[in-house]
C-alpha cells in the first residue's frame, strides 16, 4: 500500500481558544514556565481560574497544522479599585521547543490589536522589559502594582486616551 506523505506547509494562525483547547493550554503553560526563576508555577491554574470566572477577555492560541504552539491570555484589571477599560496581558507561553521563532510576538501583537478593537484604554503586564519594549510597553512609576515583583517589571501600554495613574490590580484569579 502506498503511503502518501504530505509536503504541505501549514501557515500559523492566531485564533480564539475553543473549549477543547483548555487541557492543551494548561499543559503548554506548565511546560513553558517550568524552571523559570520568576515563576511560582501557578500560571496554568490562573488561566483556568480566569476562564471559570468569565474573565478571559481574550484567550488566543497560535495554531499550525492543528497543533497549538502558544497561548496568550488577557483579562480585566482595576485601577485604584475601579473596573474600566484596561487589561492585563498574561500568562503568555510557547512550547519550549518552539520558542524564539516569532510565535510569542505574533500572539501578543494580535492580542493588542484585538484589545484596540475593543476600545481598550491600555494594557499592563509583569515581565522582562527587554522583551516587551518591542511592543511599546514601558515602565512608569505613576502606574504601579503591589505584588512584590520588581517595580521595573511592571509595564504598561496606553492604547487610547491618557495614561491613568495609581494602583493596578490583576484579576483575583491571579491570587492562587
Ligand atoms: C516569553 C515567550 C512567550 C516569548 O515567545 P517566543 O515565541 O519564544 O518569542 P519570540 O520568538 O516572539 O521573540 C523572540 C525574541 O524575544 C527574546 N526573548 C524571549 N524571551 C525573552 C525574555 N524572557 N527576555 C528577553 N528577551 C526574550 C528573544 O531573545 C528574541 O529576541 P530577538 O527577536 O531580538 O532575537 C516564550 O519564550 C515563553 O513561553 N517563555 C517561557 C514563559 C515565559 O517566560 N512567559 C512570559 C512571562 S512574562
Amino acid at each position: 500500500m502506498a503511503v502518501q506523505v504530505s509536503d504541505k506547509v501549514f501557515p500559523m494562525q492566531i485564533r480564539h481558544e475553543r473549549p477543547q483547547d483548555a487541557a492543551t493550554i494548561y499543559a503548554l503553560t506548565e511546560a513553558a514556565f517550568t524552571g523559570m526563576p520568576f515563576s511560582d508555577q501557578t500560571e496554568a491554574r490562573v488561566i483556568d481560574g480566569l476562564r471559570a470566572a468569565g474573565a478571559l477577555t481574550l484567550s488566543l492560541v497560535a495554531e499550525e497544522g492543528g497543533d497549538i504552539l502558544g497561548h496568550v491570555a488577557f483579562s480585566p484589571v482595576t485601577i485604584n479599585g475601579e473596573a474600566g477599560d484596561w487589561y492585563g496581558l498574561g500568562p503568555v507561553s510557547v512550547w519550549p521547543d518552539r520558542q524564539r521563532a516569532g510565535v510569542g510576538q505574533a500572539l501578543i501583537r494580535e492580542g493588542l490589536r484585538q484589545l484596540q478593537a475593543l476600545d481598550a484604554g491600555g494594557c499592563v503586564l509583569l515581565g522582562a522589559p527587554a522583551y516587551y519594549r518591542r511592543f511599546g510597553f514601558e515602565h512608569d512609576p505613576g502606574l504601579y502594582e503591589t505584588t512584590g515583583a520588581p517595580p521595573s517589571a511592571f509595564q504598561h501600554l496606553t492604547l487610547s486616551g491618557v495614561r491613568p495613574s495609581g494602583e493596578v490590580r490583576f484579576h483575583p484569579a491571579f491570587d492562587v
